[in-house]
């Protein structure tokens, strides 16, 4: 675990970190996104004692780093910063190694991991571990400091920016290779970048920054759902949830407290509720709210007038649960062929309905180009 305590950094009389207190639990991938100069790197050279605090304390793993030997804190905490930093002397391999060597770790093991690592970046062992790392491309390199980063056996690994280098395509693949590694290494990561799209797809929580304080750190899901003011707004774009259409709920897109009906009642006065509400059909729920059932105007309205709903309710409707994803929302409505279904909560209580308008009045809420989903 990783925690600033009120960390405040001034360069002569000007601060760029003002009091920032920030926890990183174990074993998450944390990226801290924000606008140039607003402090992402000062905040993550300090992890590593590259830079000191004004005044405020780090804590890694419970102990306050200002009493920790720097160069014993850095062979624990892999660092990738933005133009690698690899050694030009050294080959590809004499640089995996360096730190695990320095470590005293057993020379065959070193040697087998040293392959694996540079399997899961992409890189053919044999073609690349003789090489100096001004034979390799500026991507290539780029590579080579992640697999050096988790090459330390460190819990910790603080990234500045790693991939920026990187055409999109190897950059999408090594944010696959990056997320899959972390939740199989179960490393704590610090992740610097400017692209949301790129927090968005591997972050556990994402931290935004500006002008050295946070403005908001939450899951990317609650940034997206929830921006915290106009600047996180701006910054996230508007159209951002449509690009992840998988993050908006049923229980974003229903109608909440839809019309209803106890199953007590009759036909007259359930057709009566319709023409109140201007509705042609309604949910029918035990007292407790639970669903149970539905009618519909055309299923009842030459039906004798004192049956009870009870007796002619359509049984066995069709429901999602509140947190189904939209996705699977309109794959339920196609699949069954249906304008709409009602949503239920863990404990099957109706708690909303999802209707072809609700979906697109949350969706154009979302400036969203409605062609595209229908
Ligand atoms: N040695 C220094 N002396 C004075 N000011 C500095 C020094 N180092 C950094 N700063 C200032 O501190 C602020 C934060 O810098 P930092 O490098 O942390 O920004 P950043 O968020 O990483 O930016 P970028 O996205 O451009 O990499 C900037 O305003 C920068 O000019
Ligand atoms: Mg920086």
């Amino acid at each position: 675990m990783i925690e600033f305590k009120n960390i405040i950094k001034k360069y002569r009389s000007k601060t760029v970190i003002n009091s920032f207190s920030l926890k990183v639990e174990a074993g998450q991938l944390v990226v801290f996104i924000g606008p140039s100069g607003c402090g992402k790197t000062t905040l993550l050279k300090m992890i590593n004692k590259l830079i000191q605090p004004t005044s405020g304390k780090i804590l890694v793993n419970g102990s306050d780093i200002s009493t920790v030997n720097p160069i014993e804190l850095r062979r624990n905490i892999g660092y990738v910063i933005q133009n690698t930093g690899l050694f030009p002397h050294m080959t590809i391999k004499e640089n995996l190694e360096l730190i695990p060597k320095l470590k005293g770790e057993d020379p065959a093991a070193i040697e087998k991991k040293t392959n694996e690592l540079l399997d899961i970046v992409g890189l053919n062992p044999k073609e690349y571990l003789h090489r100096y790392p001004k034979e390799l491309s500026g991507g290539q390199q780029q590579r080579i400091g992640v697999a050096r980063a988790f090459s330390t056996n460190s819990d910790i690994i603080l990234m500045d920016e790693p991939f920026s280098a990187l055409d999109p395509v190897t950059r999408s693949s090594l944010q696959d290779e990056l997320f899959q590694m972390q939740k199989e290494l179960n490393k704590t990561i610090i992740f610097v970048t400017h692209d949301m799209d790129e927090a968005i797809k591997i972050a556990d929580k994402i931290c935004i920054l500006k002008d050295g304080d946070i403005l908001q750190y939450d899951t990317p899901e609650n940034i997206l759902k929830n921006p915290a003011n106009d600047f996180v707004s701006d910054f996230i774009g508007k159209r951002r949830v449509w690009n992840n259409p998988e993050l908006l709920m049923a229980e974003d897109i229903m109608i909440p407290n839809p019309v209803k009906i106890t199953a007590k009642r009759n036909v007259l006065q359930a057709i009566e509720i319709m023409k109140e509400n201007k509705v042609d059909s309604l949910l029918v729920t035990e007292k407790n709210n639970r669903l149970i059932g539905l009618v519909t105007l055309k299923g009842i309205q030459l039906l004798n007038r004192n049956s009870e709903i009870e007796w002619v309710m359509e049984k066995n409707v069709l429901s999602v649960s509140q947190d189904a994803n939209l996705i699977s929302v309109l794959a339920t409505m196609n699949e069954h062929k249906i304008g709409y279904v009602p949503v239920i909560n863990s404990t099957g209580q109706l708690t909303g309905l999802i209707t072809r308008s609700s979906i697109l009045s949350a969706l154009s809420s979302q400036l969203i180009d409605m062609e595209v989903a229908f």
